[in-house]
This record gives C-alpha cells, sequence and structure tokens, in this order.
C-alpha cells in the first residue's frame, strides 16, 4: 500500500493531466456574404475531446443554417442572416476539463446605398489649379479591406478616373484634380463604392465640373496628408499628396529624420504618394514627413495599436500550464497589455472550464486588481482543470487558458522536504512492515516505536491517516 501510495505521489506530480490544448488560428472577425459558407475549425489535441460553440455565449445547437460537430470541432454557416451572426468561441473538452478558443466575431459584408443622394451639383475650378471633388455621405462598406473607392465620370459606371501624375484619390475618397485642365471641364464625376466580397457596385451623386480660365498663377501646394491606424504585425498605408504636376518626386523619412529607401520593410507606389509600412512594431508608431523636390513637407501620422496581447507570447491567445500543491492558494494573472501610449485591457470575465463565474458569492474565491487576478483560497475540488481569463481593449479580444495541474502535498515535491520526507517515507514502510509482522514482539517494544509512529502520523496526508490506523490496529 505505501509503495503504491509513494509511486502514485511521485510519478503522479510528474505527468500532467490536462484540459485540451487549443491549436486553432483565427483571423478576429469573419464577414458573410450571399455567395459563400464559413467553415471554421476548433482544432486542439490531448485526450478524447469534444467541441461545443457558443454563440453570444449561448451553446450552438444545429439548425439548417448553423451546425456545430462536437467531433470534428466545424462551425459551418451557410446563410447570410443576423442570426448567423455575433461573439463566437469554442470550447473543447476532456476528461480533465476545458479550454477556450480565441473570441471570433462573425458579421455580415454590407454595402448599402449612399444617404442624401441629390440632384446633380455644380463646381467649377480654375485652370491649372487643384480642384478638389468630394466623397459626399459614403455609405457603410464592411469589410473595409474589400471597400474600394471609385470615381467615373459621364453617365453610367463605364468610365473609371484612373489615377496619375495629375489625378489622386485620397485615403477618405476624395478625388484631387492636382493641375486641372480645361478638357477635364464639362463633364459629370460621381464617386462610387465597389464591395470586393459582395461584388456590388453603388454610385454616389453626381457633380458637374466646369473650368474656369485661370485668374491667378499658382505654385504646388499640400493637399492631403493621411492619419493612419494599423495593427501591430500588419502593413501600414501613409498618404500625401501635393497639387501641381512639376512634383516628380515625393520623398519619405522615418520619425527620426532618415531618409526611407525601398526595401522589404518600405516600398512606395502612385508616384511616391503612398508608403507602405510592412510589420510594423511600435517603434513604427509616430510622424512620417514627405518632403517635395520645392521642400514642401507634410507629417502623416501612423498610428500602431492592437488589441491585448500576453507578454508571455506577445499574441492575444496563450496557454499556460500550472501546478497546484493543497495546501497553497493559487493566484492567476491575466497579464495582457495593451499598445504603450492606450487604456490598458479590460478583463470582461473568467471562466472556469469554459464555464462563465456568475456568482461573486462563493468566497474562496476572489477578484483582484481591477479583476486581472483570480485568487483561489482554498485547495481545488478538482484535481485538474481550465481556467479562462477573457480581456478586451478598443481593438479586440484576447483570452488566457491556465491548464491546472493539482498534485496533491508540496512536500513531496519542494525544495529540501523532498530528500527528507523521502527518507521518512521510506523509513516508515520499514518500520511498518516490523509493526505487521510483529505479532511476536513483545508490548514493551512497540511503545518504543509508538513516538515514532506519532511523529509519521504528523506528517501525513488525512488520507495515509487511515492507512496507518488500519496497519497500527492489527
Ligand atoms: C437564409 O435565411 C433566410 C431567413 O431565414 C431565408 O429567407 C433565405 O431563403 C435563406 N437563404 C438561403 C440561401 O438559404
Ligand atoms: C463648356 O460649356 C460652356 C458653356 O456651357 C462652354 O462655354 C464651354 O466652351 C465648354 N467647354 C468645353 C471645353 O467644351
Ligand atoms: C500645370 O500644368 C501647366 C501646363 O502643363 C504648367 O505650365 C504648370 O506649371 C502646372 N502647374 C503646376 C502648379 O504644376
Ligand atoms: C513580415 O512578415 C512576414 C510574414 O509574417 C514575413 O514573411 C516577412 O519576412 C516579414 N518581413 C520583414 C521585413 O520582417
Ligand atoms: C505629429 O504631427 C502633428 C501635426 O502635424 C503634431 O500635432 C504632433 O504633435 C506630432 N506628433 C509627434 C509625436 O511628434
Ligand atoms: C531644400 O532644402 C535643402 C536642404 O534643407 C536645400 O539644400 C535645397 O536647396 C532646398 N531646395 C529648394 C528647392 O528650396
Ligand atoms: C491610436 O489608436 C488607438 C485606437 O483607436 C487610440 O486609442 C489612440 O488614442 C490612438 N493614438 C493616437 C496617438 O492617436
Ligand atoms: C503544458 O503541458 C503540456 C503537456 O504536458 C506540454 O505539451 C506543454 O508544452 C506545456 N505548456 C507549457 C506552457 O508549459
Ligand atoms: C484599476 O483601474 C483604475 C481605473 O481604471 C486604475 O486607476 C488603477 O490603477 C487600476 N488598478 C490596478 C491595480 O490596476
Amino acid at each position: 500500500m505505501q509503495f503504491f501510495l509513494m509511486t502514485w505521489l511521485l510519478i503522479g506530480a510528474q505527468s500532467f493531466n490536462h484540459p485540451p490544448i487549443i491549436t486553432s488560428e483565427f483571423q478576429p472577425e469573419y464577414f458573410l456574404n450571399r455567395f459563400s459558407s464559413l467553415a471554421l475549425p476548433c482544432q486542439a489535441y490531448s485526450g478524447n475531446i469534444k467541441y461545443y460553440w457558443y454563440q453570444n455565449g449561448q451553446k450552438v445547437e444545429n439548425q439548417i443554417h448553423i451546425t456545430a460537430n462536437i467531433n470534428s470541432g466545424y462551425l459551418m454557416i451557410t446563410n447570410y442572416t443576423k442570426d448567423n451572426f455575433g461573439m463566437f468561441y469554442c470550447v473543447a473538452e476532456n476528461d480533465y476539463g476545458a479550454s477556450v478558443s480565441p473570441f471570433v466575431k462573425i458579421s455580415g459584408a454590407v454595402l448599402d446605398k449612399f444617404r442624401n443622394m441629390r440632384p446633380m451639383s455644380m463646381l467649377s475650378c480654375e485652370e491649372h489649379h487643384h480642384c478638389k471633388l468630394d466623397c459626399f455621405n459614403k455609405p457603410r462598406c464592411e469589410p473595409p479591406d474589400a471597400c474600394l473607392v471609385e470615381w467615373t465620370h459621364g453617365f453610367g459606371t463605364q468610365n473609371t478616373v484612373l489615377e496619375d501624375e495629375k489625378t489622386a484619390i485620397d485615403l477618405d475618397g476624395n478625388l484631387h484634380l492636382l493641375n486641372v485642365s480645361k478638357d477635364c471641364g464639362n463633364k459629370s464625376y460621381a464617386c462610387g463604392i465597389w464591395n470586393e466580397q459582395t461584388k456590388e457596385f453603388v454610385k454616389g451623386s453626381s457633380i458637374q465640373l466646369f473650368i474656369e480660365a485661370s485668374k491667378s498663377g499658382t505654385s504646388p501646394r499640400k493637399i492631403f496628408h493621411s492619419n493612419s491606424r494599423v495593427h501591430l504585425g500588419k502593413h501600414g498605408v501613409l498618404q500625401c499628396i501635393f497639387s501641381g504636376t512639376s512634383m516628380s518626386e515625393i520623398k519619405w523619412k522615418n520619425k527620426h529624420g532618415s531618409s526611407i529607401s525601398t526595401n522589404n520593410k518600405y516600398r512606395t507606389s502612385q508616384y511616391g504618394r503612398i508608403l507602405h509600412v510592412m510589420n510594423v512594431t511600435y517603434e513604427d508608431e509616430g510622424n512620417f514627413t514627405c518632403v517635395t523636390e520645392n521642400n514642401l513637407t507634410q507629417a502623416p501620422y501612423l498610428n500602431v495599436t492592437s488589441p491585448p496581447v500576453f507578454l508571455d507570447n506577445g499574441k492575444s491567445f496563450l496557454t499556460t500550464n500550472f501546478t497546484v500543491y493543497s495546501e497553497e492558494f493559487v493566484r492567476l494573472t491575466c497579464n495582457a497589455v495593451s499598445s504603450p501610449m492606450e487604456n490598458p485591457p479590460v478583463v470582461t470575465h473568467w471562466m472556469k472550464n469554459g464555464n462563465i463565474f456568475t456568482s461573486f458569492r462563493d468566497i474562496s474565491i476572489q477578484f483582484l486588481e481591477n479583476n486581472s487576478v483570480l485568487k483561489i483560497n482554498r485547495a481545488l475540488d478538482d484535481k485538474v482543470g481550465g481556467f479562462q481569463c477573457v480581456t478586451e481593449n478598443s481593438e479586440g479580444i484576447a483570452v488566457v487558458n491556465f491548464l491546472i495541474n493539482y498534485v496533491g502535498d508540496n512536500r513531496t515535491l519542494k525544495g529540501p522536504f523532498y530528500l527528507f520526507y523521502l527518507t521518512v517515507l521510506v523509513f516508515a514502510i520499514g518500520v511498518l512492515i516490523l509493526i505487521a509482522f510483529g505479532f511476536f514482539v513483545r508490548k514493551r517494544c512497540y511503545q518504543k516505536l509508538m513516538p515514532l509512529y506519532l511523529v509519521i502520523r504528523r506528517r501525513s496526508t488525512t488520507n495515509h491517516e487511515n492507512d496507518y490506523d488500519n496497519i497500527a490496529i492489527q
């Protein structure tokens, strides 16, 4: 019995029985459209796993247009309706508990109509000056990556205005004729939006453009610079527009004032009006400068932001193992951070095996430091399990899984106690064998061993106590 117990203690301490470890990586948001269905695989390893998907906190029940496969982990959505939109996550469960996947927002790709459509409006510009045509009342278009502003002239949508040395469309969608010529006049212009995902195009109100003779001369001017926002690790786009056509070259400098040359990190396009910054880091945040040949300067700002990321791996999803000893309290810290200058993430909830903690009445559980720390003040009921923290900022949601393995008495594992306890155990076994087979031993001898038995008894857990008692009674 003692040999078995000791083996259990030592081997049990080394094997780690834990809830599944989720390996799926999702985009933070998916957009459904009329033509395609969505299949999201929740994947995890370790043990015999069952998968459950949740939509806005409710378990997904299989219906015609939305199904969640408990064995494969696939979530399938085949219809574009509001019922299928929401915040989703998957819970992967095995015999030891459950883990929670990253959160995924599912919404619809949309392209609305232009608002406040007016009859044709008039605009007149002076020849050889800068002429700006606003794209008013742009409709909602999602996802943003799939939306492209296009300008057309004339009737219908056939005659697309192409960008060239004299023509630019800014990142807000407005058209700039940088040195407008007579032949741009007496035409109607309209902006429209193309949604690559829904394959739809909508056209806005028309503007009739007249070109007047130039009354005064003009020289190149600053017209537009972007304030761009990009997520950490993604690809940032900055834009500068100057008027005039003599402006053949735009040079870019980083925030430290060093000239930028085209390489893996930077690329320019559209006559140098656009700068692409690859794999952005927080180092890239700041004012870039764009300079023309005649020293006109603008300073577009690149804002590098991010959903919460965990300090351990720099990502928004983390799985971490914990070994717990009976006499310790457990302290779990949800240490996610936002971008340096932004508000810290807010912990929205904690879960145990994928179930949200709803009752705060359990005095054995405390939420500390604005909910970023979960403290469990007594021995855990379950031997193993998963605790999850969900935290968010303006840019997204992050999830950490703490996989807990409860190994019992810490004295079998920690520091100098280890050898001491092992010695006591081995000694105890010897003594107990002596006692068990010691029918012939005299009472005096038994009394001699008695104090030692008490020492062992004090040092054992309740489980072992029974064993000692039983044997001692023999
Ligand atoms: C999608 O669902 C809506 C409402 O539930 C239904 O009217 C429509 O026919 C469905 N479309 C497809 C392609 O099944
Ligand atoms: C544009 O129209 C105005 C009057 O409608 C006319 O005077 C002018 O010559 C026209 N310009 C061109 C370039 O056709
Ligand atoms: C606009 O174009 C005209 C003719 O091509 C040129 O003479 C003039 O210098 C240009 N203006 C500017 C500001 O570039
Ligand atoms: C940017 O990231 C991509 C993919 O993450 C990688 O292949 C590429 O080498 C990175 N480029 C630079 C300049 O770090
Ligand atoms: C960036 O430029 C803007 C205006 O051009 C200025 O207000 C801002 O302080 C600058 N930011 C930094 C970090 O230099
Ligand atoms: C632009 O500035 C640089 C240095 O600041 C100077 O050498 C150059 O002559 C200037 N060019 C013009 C066109 O003013
Ligand atoms: C950058 O964007 C984030 C997220 O929208 C915002 O909270 C932050 O204030 C912005 N930073 C600057 C300097 O504009
Ligand atoms: C957690 O335990 C599993 C299985 O023992 C192991 O594969 C994984 O690397 C561990 N993870 C960490 C962060 O220790
Ligand atoms: C808790 O939040 C408040 C306000 O958001 C903040 O001032 C305080 O520093 C936070 N405390 C901790 C321990 O993070």
